[in-house]
């Protein structure tokens, strides 16, 4: 099996290269509005928003530079499928603005947003990113009533577009293949995820400078939001590329992948690691099957049984839905002739267990 993943340089408030409705899930973090490290990036793109920040205007900034997320916004409404999901991972932002410090609640922003262009919100996920700086706690230290909660958790916003969700043949093979188990669906959907940080191996980045620079997510986000929400055979989109985490998601759960990104550096670093993504693919897709190992002994001490056996694997498992599950691992990537755009070629092979 061969997937391909395509980048785009340029400004996703234009996703031109990508036509109506060809993308099934959309997995992306934009820059969070009111955070710093981001105010110089929106100031290009509307320098009404620097005129704001200057004259201690927070709420105008705030306004200002989520206008500019709503054109990507309306965007993905325009690539993705009927059924199609986006998952917008976001944060909340605190800031002292002409003296006066509040929160700036990003993700009801975006809510709204999504909500408006007609896509249901389903439920969301919150997951904790712990802040580990020594002076996190902020206000007046021990004395009450003006400290402020430090926060340490981010949002997974998911939003279907359109009425209904996507029809599939029935025994579809490439939704049968893409099943998680019975236990990963226990802690995927549940909706606090605790864990996902240092979860799953990655890659090395070998400047340290663009990293600080690329607020990048832990690969565990976006690798369950692909298996959660996709099947094989679909296409993940991240208008707000950085550093490709979804891509390399992508890569390792053996989807189709497109992704934009303003900052070409970006897309050389991700060149420098490519030839690690079969060997992380692997690791991948090993950590899931020990795991399920691991659960089936601890379900098995505890007294209770298994009804079904994997097709492919040597292991129990507790549902029917979960027999045909096909772990894959990537056998070698290349690059794909493509004018438009960087591109990549993945070639997939069954997971190897030797
Ligand atoms: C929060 S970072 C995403 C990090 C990414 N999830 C990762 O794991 O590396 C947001 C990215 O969006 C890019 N960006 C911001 N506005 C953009 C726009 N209008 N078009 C394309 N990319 C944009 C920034 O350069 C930055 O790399």
């Amino acid at each position: 099996m061969e997937t391909t993943h395509r980048v785009f340089v340029g400004d996703s408030r234009d996703l031109e290269e990508i036509d109506d409705a060809s993308v099934e899930l959309v997995v992306t973090s934009p820059p969070y509005p009111m955070i710093e490290m981001w105010d110089d990036l929106f100031t290009e793109l509307d320098p009404a928003i620097g005129d704001a920040l200057e004259a201690g205007d927070g709420r105008a900034a705030f306004d200002a530079m989520h206008a500019q997320l709503d054109r990507v916004w309306d965007e993905l409404e325009r690539v993705l499928v009927d059924g199609g999901i986006a998952c917008v991972n976001v944060g909340d932002a605190t800031r002292t603005v002409d003296g006066s410090f509040r929160v700036y609640a990003n993700h009801a922003r975006v809510l709204e947003a999504f909500e408006s262009r007609g896509f249901d919100p389903l439920p969301d996920i919150l997951w904790r990113k712990p802040a580990n700086s020594a002076a996190k706690f902020m206000g007046s230290g021990m004395i009450p009533p003006n400290a402020y909660v430090t926060l340490e958790h981010e949002y997974v916003l998911v939003f279907r577009k359109g009425g209904e969700s996507r029809s599939f043949e029935p025994g579809a093979d490439r939704r049968y293949e893409a099943a998680y188990f019975w236990e990963e669906r226990n802690r995927w959907f549940t909706d606090l995820w605790t864990e996902v940080q240092g979860e799953l191996q990655t890659l090395e980045f070998a400047d340290d400078d663009l990293r600080d620079r690329s607020a990048a997510y832990p690969l565990e986000i976006p690798y369950r939001l692909i298996c959660m929400y996709s099947t094989y055979g679909d296409t993940v989109l991240d208008p707000f590329w950085g550093t490709g985490t979804t891509t390399l998601a992508a890569m390792c759960a053996g989807r189709h992948s497109m992704g934009s990104e303003l900052e070409a550096a970006f897309l050389d670093l991700f060149d420098d690691r490519i030839g690690d993504v079969p060997a992380l693919s692997r690791s991948v897709g090993r950590t899931r099957l020990e795991r399920h190992r691991e659960f089936v002994e601890r379900r098995r001490a505890e007294g209770t049984g298994f009804e079904y056996e994997a097709d492919r694997y040597e292991t129990p498992v507790v549902t029917k839905m979960e027999r045909g599950i096909q772990l894959r691992e990537v056998s070698s990537v290349g690059a794909l002739e493509d004018g438009t755009a960087r591109g990549y070629r993945a070639e997939h092979e069954p997971l190897s267990l030797e």
